[in-house]
């Protein structure tokens, strides 16, 4: 990758569902170690555009390049391996394990290319995997519950837990898909302050998000997508007073 390039490049990526074209010739590049919001109304293509950021959705045409490496048509796991990770929408844990199971499998998965958790149970209190669980699940205010079950957590602390998940695997830019969704103000504010905190480790993010109090707080560029659509790039503030950014809040069916 040459110096200056963006970490993320992604040319003219369509999506179409039967009738529905869900995504129209996007373009979107995002600068390493910067964070880059996604907003838009609901139903303008924003979780499906993650999806084929991370490989889950194959595009009918356009081209993804992360670090300069051409990346779609990779498996997910593949893209996970080239140090790319995502925060779903609906939190993807595993509700009968511990926070600490959670967390050390999927450093487990990311060394192993695959999720085994018969070697989980050969990691001893003190491997090294273990301890870093330990310490990211600390680190994301999960410190209390270690041996908890994962299905008894909150949904904001389930957001909490998921992200922990993602930073084991050390990945050079996170996918985010609305990591504050069902959190109360104060649960909200701990995120941002979080995802500030980690955004001095130089990772890159990429957050889909609703609040726009979290965009504000966040965002050094952001992108807005209105029926599949860039309808506007640029800073906070050129984003703020855009005209068609307005009439697409205000046109669509439910505002953020
Ligand atoms: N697998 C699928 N099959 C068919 N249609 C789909 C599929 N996934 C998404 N869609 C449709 O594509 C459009 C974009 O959906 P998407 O989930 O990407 O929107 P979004 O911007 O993330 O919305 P929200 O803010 O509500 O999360 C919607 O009309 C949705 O119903
Ligand atoms: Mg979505």
């Amino acid at each position: 990758m040459n110096k200056g390039e963006p970490l993320l490049e992604v040319r003219g990526v369509s999506k179409r569902f039967g009738g529905l074209q869900a995504l129209k010739d996007v373009d979107f590049s995002v600068a390493e170690g910067s964070i880059h919001a996604i907003i838009g109304p609901n139903g303008a293509g924003k979780s499906t555009f993650l999806n084929v950021l991370i490989g889950l959705i194959e595009p009918d045409q356009g081209s993804v390049t992360f670090a300069g490496e051409p990346i779609r048509g990779l498996k997910p796991y593949k893209i996970i391996q080239r140090g790319i990770a995502r925060v779903f929408q609906t939190p993807q844990i595993f509700p009968g394990m511990s926070l600490l199971q959670n967390v050390a499998i999927a450093a487990v998965a990311k060394r192993d290319g695959q999720f085994n958790t018969k070697v989980l149970e050969s990691l001893g209190p003190r491997h090294p995997i273990v301890d870093e669980a330990g310490d990211l699940l600390a680190r994301v205010g999960l410190g209390d519950y270690l041996h908890a079950a994962a299905e008894h957590l909150s949904r904001g602390d389930k957001r909490r837990l998921e992200l922990a998940v993602c930073l084991v695997a050390h990945p050079r830019l996170l996918l985010l898909d609305e990591p504050t969704a069902g959190m109360a103000r104060h649960d909200t504010n701990r995120t941002i302050d979080l995802l500030k905190e980690i955004s001095e480790t130089g990772m890159t993010k990429v957050v889909i998000e609703h609040d726009m109090h979290v965009v504000f707080s966040l965002a050094e560029r952001i992108t807005v997508l209105a029926q599949g659509q860039v309808i506007a790039t640029g800073r906070p503030e050129e984003i703020r007073g855009n005209p068609r950014v307005q009439e697409a809040y205000l046109g669509g069916a439910h505002a953020a």
